[in-house]
């Protein structure tokens, strides 16, 4: 099992912020944010609404929920300092803070939506964050979480082009390497979802998108 302590984690996407954007350019060959806006606007997310982007990185679920609805009150959240800092720059209309999606600090019942995209596939404890999802959701709240998807046979062949793409534009072979094992060790999205039921989850959708390597789910707490 790949270690994810969460200082490691931390400090691996604090060292990666600067090139995050790039990084993901280039490892979806620029459709990852196509995807991300597919995802969002599917929920339709209603004006005045409160919506929580966590593990949000530079911004881009949180962006997209308050490009399509802008009445909306967006915070995000990240334990990494670098990110949150980068997220702050391109996203002056949303708030962001540093906290860990394990223990978050908001009230119980707080948000309307919770959008949450390559993020818990870096948590250690996938359990306890998934709990304080639903803590923090409202009741009828909809919770989408966004990853990479079915394990098939392009996986396979889209993890050697992911190998050969950061080796060449990337130096840092550690992260690369904790990329791919993160992402085979995750559950695929039909196992997944079992883990959000079991913490009460209804879950509503499960969507594939680029030839099902990437996948959303959608889900209610009710
Ligand atoms: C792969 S990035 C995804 C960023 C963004 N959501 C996106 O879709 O591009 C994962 C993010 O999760 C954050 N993260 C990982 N574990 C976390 C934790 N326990 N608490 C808060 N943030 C965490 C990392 O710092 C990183 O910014």
């Amino acid at each position: 099992m790949i270690n994810k302590e969460p200082e490691k984690i931390k400090t691996m996407f604090n060292k990666i912020a600067q090139n995050y954007d790039l990084l993901n350019n280039i490892i979806s060959f620029f459709t990852h944010y196509q995807v991300k806006k597919i995802a969002v606007k599917s929920l339709n997310i209603i004006p005045n609404s409160k919506v929580l982007d966590l593990c949000c990185g530079t911004g881009d679920l949180g962006r997209i929920a308050k490009k399509l609805t802008s009445s909306c009150e967006v915070t995000g959240v990240d334990f990494s300092k670098n990110m949150t800092n980068i997220a702050a720059k391109k996203n002056p209309n949303i708030q962001y803070l540093e906290q860990d999606a394990t223990n978050l600090n908001f009230e119980n019942n707080s948000f309307d939506y919770i959008l949450m995209g390559f993020g818990l596939r870096n948590i250690q404890n996938r359990k306890s964050a998934l709990k304080e999802v639903f803590r923090v959701l409202k009741k009828d709240g909809v919770f989408l979480h966004l990853d990479f998807g079915a394990k098939n046979f392009l996986n396979k062949i889209y993890d050697n082009i992911i190998s050969v793409l950061t080796r060449i534009f990337f130096k840092n072979k550690e992260s690369y390497l904790y990329l791919l094992k993160s992402k085979n060790e995750f559950p695929a999205p039909d196992k997944l979802v079992e883990e959000f039921k079991d913490i009460g989850f209804k879950v509503k959708t499960i969507k594939y998108c680029c030839f099902n390597l990437i996948s959303f789910q959608i889900c209610t707490k009710n």
